[in-house]
């Protein structure tokens, strides 16, 4: 948390700097993937708050969901004369092309949450460490199995989508030894059962069982999944379970599933987001944990990043991540596990929401 409100602190003052000593106006393009899911909403509204001070000006866009209207979403922004590109892509490949277009017109590419791959043409990557996200679900689930043989049942993001590769390896890096010793006995994958004595998972054995546990980021997709997994489940598979929930929306629709099996009579389930609504859940019991990823740190990053590239600096980067082509440079943000114990510190003490968006905070 201290690290978390450190780099905003610092972000803050780096765009403060800027702003008292030179005036011109940066154009700054910002393209999200939708406006279907409270996570992305979050991320606008404190770009609006945050470009109040800033001294940029700015435009964000959504795609909808869709690849093609992404493109043009870039193009439009191109036109207008933009010098930064920020953009959070529907599918990291596909996204390729609108990096390779604005690289071309001249415009600094800043990956934002989600990484662009297969292109040479991404500059800096703006990211929470995703791979922690995932090691603090499997943390968590871990922590509360005890015995052997606990049912899991495993779910992921959206293949097309990079962060659900880097999720998925965190939490192996901690569930697959409970998994090899016996605590836990996956309930729904094959694929992972296959992989069960494997500590590191390549690419392509990630994909094998995503391809079978994905959400596609859809809770009704998430719904169905979980419905058919009940359906083939035996008595055994079901009792007390451990679920991996790959964020708040499809954690909610996943949890919402196995709170109406009669044959499930406790269920322990991760998320990421933070949304309203999963505090909601998380204050009535009806989801276990969250991952605050503070957006009002990112969008700092974010703001920030452009600026340094704007004056034709260079920003300050911790690691690398490999896109498939080049290593591109990054300073990811702190994540925040949040259960019931550290709910109120977490989310409204620390002034994320205020307490009036909740009932039965204690
Ligand atoms: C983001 C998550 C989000 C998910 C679905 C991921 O790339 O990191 O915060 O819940 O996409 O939109």
């Amino acid at each position: 948390m201290k690290k978390t409100f450190a780099v905003l602190i610092s972000a803050l003052a780096l765009m403060a700097a800027f702003v008292s000593c030179n005036n011109s106006t940066i154009q700054v393009g910002i393209v999200l993937p939708t406006k279907d899911e409270e996570r992305w909403i979050q991320d606008q509204t404190r770009f609006q708050e945050a470009l109040k001070t800033a001294g940029i000006t700015a435009e964000v866009l959504f795609s909808e969901k869709d690849s093609s209207k992404e493109k043009s979403n870039v193009e439009t922004l191109l036109t207008k004369g933009i010098k930064v590109l920020v953009l959070c892509p529907v599918d990291s490949a596909s996204a390729a092309a609108s990096a390779d277009a604005a690289k071309k017109a001249g415009v600094k590419v800043v990956a934002y949450d989600r990484l662009i791959t297969g292109t040479a043409n991404v500059d800096f990557y703006v990211t929470f460490d995703s791979f922690n996200v995932g090691a603090a679900w499997g943390e968590y689930l871990v922590s509360k199995a005890s015995g052997q043989g606990n049912n899991l049942y495993l779910y992921a993001g959206a293949a097309s989508d990079n962060n659900a590769f880097i999720f998925f390896d965190g939490a192996w890096s901690q569930l697959q030894p409970k998994i090899a010793d016996g605590t836990f006995v996956i309930a729904n994958s094959a694929e992972a059962i296959k992989l069960k004595d494997k500590a590191q998972l390549t690419r392509e054995e990630m994909a094998s069982i995503i391809g079978q546990i994905t959400t596609n980021w859809n809770p009704a997709d998430a719904k169905s999944k979980a419905e058919a997994h009940l359906t083939a489940a035996n008595a055994s598979q079901k009792g007390d379970v451990f679920i991996l929930g790959p964020n708040d929306q499809t954690a909610r629709a996943i949890a919402d599933t196995f709170a109406t099996d009669k044959d499930i009579k406790s269920y322990k389930i991760t998320g990421q987001d933070a949304d309203k609504a999963s505090i909601q859940y998380i204050i009535d019991g009806k989801q276990s944990m969250t991952v605050l990823k503070d957006t009002r740190t990112l969008v700092a990053s974010a703001i920030a990043t452009a600026i340094t590239f704007a004056k034709g600096e260079t920003p300050a980067s911790s690691k690398t991540y490999n896109n498939g082509v080049v290593e591109v440079p990054s300073t990811p943000a702190e994540v925040v596990s949040v259960t019931q114990d550290n709910v109120k510190a977490a989310i409204v003490d620390s002034g994320y929401y205020p307490a009036a968006d909740f009932t039965g905070l204690q």
